[in-house]
């Protein structure tokens, strides 16, 4: 997802301008460019649109340093509207070459804009939407406005979500941000010397730890040493800061080759924070501090909707299974992108859940309005508190697994299932439906949760040898059932994204529905078969593939000795209660997708076409 930048400040902007598009890249991007106000007070800008290699590109071209300035913008792209190229790059300039902004976000109505703009003679370089924006506050200044209002005033033609930054000839000390709706946030930052925006807090890390989000409808100015925060209609607004506590050490690599290397290894960490101040061993008991819905409350939730994107899906798909099957509520997960646009029934009995570790995922935010309109009790389950989903949900449930850089989301999904596996018990326990005693025994259970986790991280030798025979496969099925469907699907999408192989996950059930038609040497199957009471059914699935000329790879539980002689490839994994098996099939799937990846030569951090955060429709 797009990326910005801005500083302002005493130091030469170009390079740091650099430094902080690199710190927000892996949010996905395909080209880079900045804009900074020299010495004379002109507007230079220089972009590069050649995907993967735009930044560095970028960064070489500017390393001569005759483009330079105190005061600037920089951004990574991520094409929604317009090919990936150098002109389609942000910043964008206005054609009386006053302004320059950088954008994320969609302009819904940019053709009604830019015909109006053309009309008044105006011609466009680009075939960006975000373009128009240059014109409509270029224009604005031309005439005499300020740049804090110019930006207002065409923020507010805008049809759809926008986060913007923009410079000014006119005004060369300052940067202007302005947020409206859900495009990613902006957050700021200052010390004595400078001022920064960004869209993630990690870029404001090397200067300050003390950050201020701005929230929708808001706009703010910095300059050296400086943050102005304003409404919309120019009412100034104070905000203490927050102290955030992301780090950028921990935001860096380490020892390990990839981000999703060392973010699948820390999940025995992610699940043990996500424990921590909720589970209590000694005692044999669980709360969730931040859920602070009334006993009574508990009694009238009729119905949990569990809602999210992608991974996010796949863990309140499991979050669906857990608190059905503990808490005895009808329990569904749907696609937030479905589910904010069917107008479904939702009222004060229903719980909504709503999974998503940037909390700034477009539709899932959308979704979230929508219950949130409908009188639903809300709580989101995500990582990166001070997000916009923070301020929609009634309840925030942090997962805490600790900044996820890699663009496929691992130990925030491990981190999810373990928040949900705990509302699922507190829901269970405050309805009456379980008692402390089995609550104990979950507990005991629970606590063996990060070693079991830990233990899974072994089975890279496994796996790898697994993920060099799958690497030479175009097609793979993953089959799963019951609370192993979620993981299923997850192995396939992790397939997809990371090795660029088409991969279906599919509810094993389904097999004799069509899927047998499919099933034959060229795709090979991945099955998620661990002890329990679906297994032999899963053993009947392996057979038919095999029946069919189809090579089977199975993940099943350490000491199972049937499986063996049915397939063609095992992975086993440590043997524990059904409640655990999820987490533990869900780690060999993430290194199986991992592995091949770097069987087939793929950038695991950064795959192709795929953004961190996706803050567009
Ligand atoms: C998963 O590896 C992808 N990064 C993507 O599917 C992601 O889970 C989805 O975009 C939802 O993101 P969120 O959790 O930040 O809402």
């Amino acid at each position: 997802m797009c990326g910005i930048f801005a500083y302002a400040g005493t130091e030469n902007a170009v390079p740091l301008l650099i430094e902080g598009l690199r710190s927000v890249e892996y949010r996905g991007y395909d080209s880079a460019g900045i804009s900074v106000i020299d010495g004379s007070g002109a507007i230079q800008t220089v972009k590069r649109g050649d995907h993967k290699s735009s930044l560095s590109n970028l960064a070489e071209a500017v390393s001569d340093r005759r483009v330079s300035g105190t005061v600037g913008i920089g951004h990574t792209r991520w094409a929604t509207h317009g090919e990936v190229n150098h002109t389609n790059s942000h910043p964008h300039s206005s054609s009386n070459g006053l302004v320059s902004i950088a954008h994320n976000g969609i302009i819904e109505n940019f053709l009604e804009l830019k015909d109006e703009l053309v009309d008044s003679g105006v011609e466009f370089r680009s075939d960006t939407d975000s373009e128009v924006l240059a014109h409509l506050v270029g224009r604005a200044v031309e005439s005499g406005s300020s740049l804090r209002d110019a930006v207002v005033a065409a923020a507010s033609r805008v049809k759809g979500n926008t986060a913007v930054v923009a410079v000014s000839a006119n005004e060369p000390e300052i940067v202007v941000g302005l947020r409206v709706g859900n495009a990613g946030g902006i957050v700021v930052g200052k010390n004595d010397d400078s001022a920064v925006m960004a869209s993630d807090t990690i870029a404001l890390l090397p200067y300050t730890s003390e950050v201020i989000y701005l929230e929708p409808g808001e706009v703010v100015e910095i300059e050296q040493g400086k943050v102005r925060l304003f409404d919309l209609d120019g009412s100034p607004i104070s905000r203490e800061p927050i102290v955030t506590a992301q780090n950028f050490e921990a935001a860096q690599k380490g020892n390990y080759p990839h981000f999703m290397a060392k973010e699948i290894a820390e999940q025995p960490d992610a699940v043990q924070s996500a424990m921590r101040g909720r589970v209590d061993i000694a005692s044999g008991t669980l709360s969730l501090p931040e859920l602070s819905l009334e006993r009574e409350h508990f009694g009238s939730i009729d119905r949990v909707i569990l809602t999210g994107m992608g991974t996010s899906l796949h863990a309140a798909m499991f979050g669906a299974s857990v608190i059905e099957s503990l808490a005895r509520i009808p329990s569904i997960a749907e696609n937030s992108s479905e589910l904010r646009y069917r107008n479904p029934v939702i009222g004060p009995s229903t719980l909504v859940v709503a999974v998503t570790q940037s909390g700034e995922t477009a539709d899932t935010l959308a979704a979230m309005e929508h219950a949130r309109s409908a009188g639903a009790p809300q709580a989101v389950v995500l990582e990166l508190e001070g997000s916009q989903a923070t301020r929609i949900a009634d309840f925030t449930l942090p997962i805490r697994a600790g900044q996820e850089i890699g663009v496929a989301s691992t130990k925030t999904m491990i981190a999810s299932m373990t928040t949900l596996l705990q509302l699922a018990v507190v829901l269970a326990e405050g309805r009456g439906v379980v008692g402390s005693v089995q609550v104990e025994k979950i507990v005991e259970a629970i606590a063996e949760l990060p070693s079991l986790v830990a233990t899974t991280l072994g089975l890279n030798g496994q796996v790898s040898k697994l993920a060099t025979r799958l690497s030479e496969f175009e097609d793979l099925l993953y089959l799963g059932r019951g609370a192993q469907l979620p993981i299923a699907l997850e192995g396939a999408l992790k397939m997809k994204e990371l090795a660029y192989i088409h991969a279906e996950g599919y509810p094993a059930g389904e097999m004799k529905h069509g899927v047998n038609a499919l099933l034959g040497p060229e795709m090979a199957t991945v099955v998620s078969a661990p002890k329990n009471d679906l297994y032999e059914k899963m053993l009947s699935n392996i057979s038919e593939v095999k029946a069919r000329g189809g090579e089977v790879a199975v993940i099943a539980t350490e000491g199972d000795e049937i499986v063996g002689r049915v397939a063609d490839h095992v992975i086993l994994v440590p043997d524990c209660p059904e409640l655990l098996q999820p987490f533990v099939t869900l780690v060999p799937m993430q290194i199986l997708a991992y592995e091949t990846a770097l069987a087939l030569g793929r950038d695991p951090d950064k795959p192709r076409n795929l953004a961190k955060t996706v803050t567009v429709e």
